[in-house]
């Protein structure tokens, strides 16, 4: 059994995690920005990555103190080094490089994707590869077929924006304020869903991907009409994003020899809503559906531990001068989509 120290800075999460290659998360911490970017309604990189530079230190030593350990009983450390916002992954992925370098133990540089592409493993020693994966949080909006470690199809991605952040606008739009999602899928339940006509845009396209700014514009004429109540703008626009989920997920897995299970990851998988015509979907398509605790999907510094520790397994590491990456797609092969780059 080995253990490995995790890392993550790529956006406004500061954590820090010891998990072992037997799957047991003996210490974690998480520190949320999320009073910090309130104001702004979005997270401000900047901001971010002055409070991962205060943050951070202190977490690493709490984290081994929490487990009773020193560096010199690591088998790696692991960060994440993107993609993200650049300024907090080179917070986290210098830190990982000092340690490693102080107590000689090896370094592995995650892809945050990867992270979220094998946390379910993490938590589900049942799941064996090949799954597909819907990852949906404010930062990303893809659909992925994880293979194996290493081995990652991306079969849709967004064009604009993400699904966390079509909830954040909506919020902020509706004066619900940040984070939205939440508030969005409160004041859904007492709205209906038909009330407003809102598009699903790209829905009946071939192609699997997502598009959520139309969305979000048509979110905002309705609450400039003046016209409807804001319950019913908010259930009429969490009606549409899952009609659209579910739209893509057909697509993208009827491109494919669908694989037996269906997994969720990212904050948006909190949504009740969601989750429950995902169940439903993989149900009807004889999958075993998967949702992680959301602990674990949304950003989280157990899952950059555990990506490490699936490395470690297949005995890799990184040299200490491997550099962070703004942009770093998780499939190479992917065919860059019209407006996606910025999402990787
Ligand atoms: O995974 P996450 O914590 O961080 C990112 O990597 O972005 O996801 C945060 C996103 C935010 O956009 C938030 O509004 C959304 O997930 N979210 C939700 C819900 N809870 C969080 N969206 C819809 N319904 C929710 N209950
Ligand atoms: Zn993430």
């Amino acid at each position: 059994m080995g253990i490995v120290l995790g890392i993550e800075s790529s956006c406004d999460e500061t954590a820090v995690a010891l998990v072992t290659t037997d799957r047991r998360i003996v210490a974690q911490r998480i520190a949320s920005q999320d009073a910090e970017h309130a104001p702004y309604g979005g997270v401000v990189p900047e901001i971010a990555a002055r409070a991962h530079v205060e943050k951070l230190a202190p977490m690493i030593t709490q984290v081994m103190d929490d487990a009773g350990m020193q560096l010199a009983d690591l088998d790696a450390i692991a960060a994440t080094a993107g993609p993200g916002l650049i300024g907090g992954v080179m917070v986290g992925l210098v830190s990982a490089k000092a340690l490693a370098m102080a107590s000689d133990v090896p370094l592995i540089a995650i892809n945050h994707l990867e992270g979220h592409a094998l946390s379910p493993r993490l938590a589900d020693p049942e799941l064996a590869f090949p799954y597909a994966l819907l990852l949906v949080s404010g930062g990303h909006c893809q659909i992925l077929l994880v293979e194996g470690v290493g081995e990652y199809r991306r079969l849709a991605t967004t064009i604009d924006d993400a699904l966390g952040e079509a909830f954040d606008k909506t919020a902020k739009i509706l004066g619900l304020g940040y984070p939205g999602g939440p508030a969005v899928e409160r004041l859904s339940e007492l709205g209906d869903p038909d009330a407003v006509p809102l598009p699903r845009p790209l829905v009946g396209s071939g192609e699997p991907h997502f598009s959520f700014a139309g969305l979000k514009s048509a979110v905002l004429r309705a609450k400039e009409s003046g016209k409807h109540k804001d319950a019913d703008i908010a259930a009429s626009f969490q009606q549409a994003a899952v009609d659209c989920l579910l739209d893509r997920l057909a697509v993208a897995l009827g491109a494919i020899a669908a694989p037996p299970a269906l997994v969720v990851a990212g904050g948006v998988a909190a949504n009740q809503s969601v989750r429950a015509a995902l169940e439903n979907f993989a149900a009807q398509r004889h999958m075993r559906f998967v949702a992680p605790p959301l602990a674990l999907c949304t950003d989280n510094a157990a899952m950059i531990a555990w990506a490490g520790a699936e490395r470690l397994a297949s005995g890799q590491s990184d040299p200490l001068d491997i550099a962070a990456r703004p942009r770093w797609p998780l499939d190479p092969a992917a065919e860059p989509v019209r407006g996606a780059g910025h999402k990787a």
